[in-house]
């Protein structure tokens, strides 16, 4: 008998990929913000509460930490993947916050049924963990119960977004309390030690439990490959960065998802093949919140002037970023990691009036793949002279200096990627599209 050939269908619309490329806050809010008009829908694939992404529209600052970008253009879908954690609570505060800013939410938001919830003794377990370390071998988290989560997660005791539908939730939940509450105390840690309050957080988790009831939790995969099939496209948007990887980053110094290129398969439920751009995020420069290793760090005037001008202060902890020059070795690997098509530099503007501008990348043997122990590297600095006008107003890339064109020039051909976006202020309109 003759195997027919049958005729398969090919979805038409595709996922378009924005990633960042170093330890995150690379500008990606801002600039999903400037690309969502072209999409049908923005999703979020990985992380949690631990995000911050800053959009200025006018002279409101706006900053989402699980809600995608999308939610501030009228018109688009906004997804929260099944790779994304949550807190009930937190995701409440900030649909209600949007809601004062009169956008709707309640339309245009759906939430993954599998995706995990945080329970408030996963931020205590969080906290606690760093409580036990040393300085030194603090991480640095965001202390909002990211590690913890993922951690049940995998150990497959988490409470998922459909669970709040459950009946035996209060038991479930119960469980989870028990076991870590069992674990924290065996590491000699109390509330007090860390700040937090367990009946408090516990009445503010069944509070978000019972507004987000109201909302829509669904199969978001379903969702998404339906709109592919009928050629709507959508815009994976990353949160954290290359480098923050669980697998690919600065372990143990990392967050405990996967913010490149893989996590979005798996945290959206989408094939590879539907995936087409990839737009990489990385700013002129190179920042870092929380501890580990950072071989362009400039422990210096000229870090503090670098904080001081990109206003380098953590969008959710309000920590000061380290700041260092741009790590070329570091930003070519990210691009090759998550097949970058389209490379995204942002706020160049806030180098302007340097006298001298600095490129590193490292000595043989680390010169064309970073080692997975950053602190072993030795640094090569190019050095480039600075520009002196003001670039924040300019249109187009024929109006930026020439010094800075040879900065950029350096960027593409070392990273082997051609630059798509160049953004030159916080405002959405502050964007170059080469
Ligand atoms: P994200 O986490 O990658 O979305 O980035 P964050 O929002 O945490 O941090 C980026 C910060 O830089 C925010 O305060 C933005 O408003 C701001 N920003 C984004 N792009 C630019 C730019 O091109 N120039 C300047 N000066 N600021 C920018
Ligand atoms: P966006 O999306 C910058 C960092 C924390 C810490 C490490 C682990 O705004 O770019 P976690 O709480 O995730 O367990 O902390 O990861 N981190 C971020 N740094 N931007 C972020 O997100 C981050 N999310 C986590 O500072 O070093
Ligand atoms: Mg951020």
């Amino acid at each position: 008998m003759e195997l027919k050939k049958i005729n398969s269908k090919k979805s038409s619309g595709s996922v378009d990929v924005l990633i960042g490329l170093q330890w995150g806050d690379e500008g990606k809010g801002k600039i999903v913000d400037v690309l969502a008009l072209g999409y049908k829908a923005v999703a979020r694939f990985s992380g949690g509460p631990n995000a911050g992404h800053t959009l200025l529209i006018g002279d409101k600052e706006i900053i989402l930490h699980v809600i995608p970008s999308g939610i501030i253009r009228t018109g688009l879908d906004n997804f929260i993947g099944n790779g994304v954690v949550l807190s009930p609570y937190l995701l409440k505060e900030e649909i209600e916050g949007l809601q004062k800013l009169g956008l709707d939410v309640k339309n245009r938001l759906f939430i993954s049924i599998r995706a995990h919830m945080i329970t408030p003794a996963q931020v205590f377990l969080d906290k606690a963990l760093e409580y036990i370390k040393s300085s030194k071998e603090k991480i640095g988290t965001t202390q909002k119960g990211i590690g913890p989560t993922y951690e049940s997660k995998i150990n497959r005791s988490g409470l998922r977004m459909e669970d709040i539908f459950a009946t035996n939730l209060q038991k479930r939940y119960d469980k989870i309390e028990r076991d870590i509450l069992k674990r924290i105390k065996s590491y000699g840690v109390k509330p007090s030690n860390v700040d937090f309050n367990l009946s408090e957080e516990k009445k503010k988790f069944f509070e978000g439990v019972k507004f987000l009831r109201s909302y829509e939790i669904c199969d978001v995969s379903e969702k998404i490959n339906k709109y592919l099939s009928m050629g709507k496209s959508i815009l994976a948007e990353g949160a954290q960065g290359t480098l923050l990887d669980i697998d690919h980053g600065s372990y143990p110094y990392v967050t405990s998802s996967n913010p490149s290129i893989g996590g979005v398969c798996t945290g959206l439920g989408v094939a590879a093949s539907s995936i087409d751009k990839v737009y990489g995020v990385t700013k002129a420069y190179t920042t870092r919140v929380g501890s580990g290793p950072f071989p362009t760090e400039l422990d210096c005037k000229i870090g503090e002037k670098i904080r001081k001008k990109g206003r380098e202060f953590g969008a959710t902890t309000g920590r000061p970023r380290r700041c260092g020059w741009l790590d070329l070795t570091l930003l070519r690997y990210a691009v090759i990691l998550n097949g970058v098509t389209d490379l995204v530099v942002s706020k160049i503007d806030v180098l302007e009036k340097f006298e001298k501008i600095k490129l590193c990348t490292y000595y043989n043997p680390y010169h064309n793949w970073p080692p997975s122990n950053l602190s072993k590297v030795n640094l090569k600095e190019i050095s480039f002279p600075g520009w002196k006008k003001s670039i924040q107003e300019s249109k187009s890339v024929s109006e930026l200096p020439d010094e800075l064109i040879i900065i950029l020039n350096k960027i593409q051909e070392f990273c082997q990627v051609n630059i798509s976006h160049i953004s030159v202020g916080a405002e959405r309109n502050q964007v170059i599209e080469v």
